[in-house]
């Protein structure tokens, strides 16, 4: 289930041209449960129309400070009453210059005056209006002021220039909102993680991989960085994005693997090995692609490293957390890896039957019990996962 699900948000839309990007906000807040109001800026409806905003949210859409159809005439202070947050995307140069200073000379800026909840923005300005002295100042203003700043991001703008000043995607607002109500249960600590498969290369365009999709160990990255912890993901090739928030190393086979693990390492709380690591790579690797010669092709394998019980066997080792995919006797098989492995915790989840899907089930496996996590999506598993691992980390 969605942290938005069931939250009220009002989405204030300033007047830029990313107003577009809102529209898909708030169909995309629908979804995920939440109740939206919208509050349109005058500059906000030049670029989309009440109309859009008012389909999509299922909602009267509000503009004017002296709106009627609010009883007591205070649309300011009623809209924001018992909102769980106000986010405002876009939110221009000229709104962020209004809220540093605290005018409220229109519905938009009076209702975050007069606000008691939560505000986020989120910039979106021509990379100049973005680098400008006075805008930079009004930003830290507002931060210092406790207002969450999403973004923006570098890219293409629209008036044709390249830089900072992009609002960030609907995807990406969403997600980081979703993490604004997220428990900061890892809030100081430092996770690093690895997920998806790797792929021991035989020659230049052939190798040895295996069907992990990085779901799951995506999602814990997600959830561990939606937690407040700084996150190092070391992945093994998927074609995933990379969650709010977390650094990703890119790598493809099991020594790259280990050997980006263990320069991430220092000063980790928490290690996490996800990645369904092939368990032998070729003797060799053949520099120039291999012909057809022979009925008969054998390779020589060697064992890769196991990097889980390497971690766990350092001095410094962090709370190492362990995988294991089991299609049958999941919980003896977990234990029996607890114990090989020397790390405090496994997770058993039936496997390879959830390799790529959206949803699991799994036992978190112990010396001291076991703990089932009932079928539910990855990123809801996750979340249950931190919680655990959080426990384990302020008895320690
Ligand atoms: O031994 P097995 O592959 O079943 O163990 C799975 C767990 O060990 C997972 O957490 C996986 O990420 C980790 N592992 C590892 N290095 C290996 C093999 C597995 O870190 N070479």
């Amino acid at each position: 289930m969605s942290m938005l699900s069931n939250r009220k948000i009002v989405l204030g839309v300033g007047g830029g041209i990313a107003a577009y990007k809102s529209a898909e906000l708030v169909r995309l807040l629908g979804k995920a449960g939440a109740e939206v109001h919208v509050v349109l800026s005058e500059g906000g409806a030049r670029f989309v129309t009440p109309v859009t905003y008012q389909a999509l949210s299922g909602n009267p859409v509000w503009s004017d400070l002296w709106d009627a159809r609010m009883p007591n005439h205070m649309a300011h202070i009623d809209l924001g009453r018992d909102a769980d947050a106000i986010l405002v995307a876009p939110a221009t140069a000229d709104f962020l210059a209004r809220l540093a200073h605290g005018h409220a000379d229109d519905l938009l800026s009076t209702l975050c005056l007069a606000r008691a909840v939560p505000l986020i923005v989120a910039p979106a300005m021509n990379r100049q209006m973005w680098e400008s002295p006075p805008t930079q100042r009004n930003v830290a203003q507002i931060r210092a002021d406790g207002v969450a700043v999403f973004g923006p991001a570098a890219g293409d703008q629209a008036c044709g220039e390249v830089g900072m000043g992009r609002m960030l995607e609907a995807e990406e607002l969403l997600e980081r909102l979703e993490g604004f109500f997220v428990p900061k249960l890892l809030a100081g600590r430092k996770v690093v993680l690895t997920a998806g498969p790797t792929f021991e290369a035989l020659d230049p365009v052939r190798g040895i991989t295996n069907v992990s999709s990085g779901k799951m160990g995506y999602a814990l990255a997600r959830a561990c960085a939606q937690a407040g912890a700084e996150v190092v993901l070391v992945s093994g090739p998927v074609s995933l994005p990379v969650p709010a928030d977390v650094k990703r190393t890119s790598v493809t086979s099991a020594l790259e693997m280990r050997d980006a693990v263990f320069a991430a390492l220092h000063g980790a709380d928490v290690f996490i090995g996800v990645a369904a690591v092939a368990d032998y790579r070729p003797l060799a690797s053949a520099e120039h692609k291999l012909k057809k010669t022979a009925d008969t092709l054998n390779i020589a394998l060697t064992p890769n490293p196991d990097i889980l019980a390497e971690v766990a066997a350092r001095a410094d080792a962090p709370f190492c957390v362990g995988f294991a995919a089991e299609s049958r006797d999941m919980v003896q098989h977990a234990r029996e890896k607890l114990a090989r492995k020397g790390v405090p915790m496994i997770v058993a989840n039936l496997g390879p039957a959830t390799f790529g899907r959206d949803d699991n089930e799994c036992v978190i496996v112990e010396n001291s019990g076991d703990t089932t996590l009932p079928r539910a999506d990855k990123l809801t598993l996750a979340r249950a996962l931190v919680a655990h691992i959080a426990d384990r980390l302020n008895a320690a």
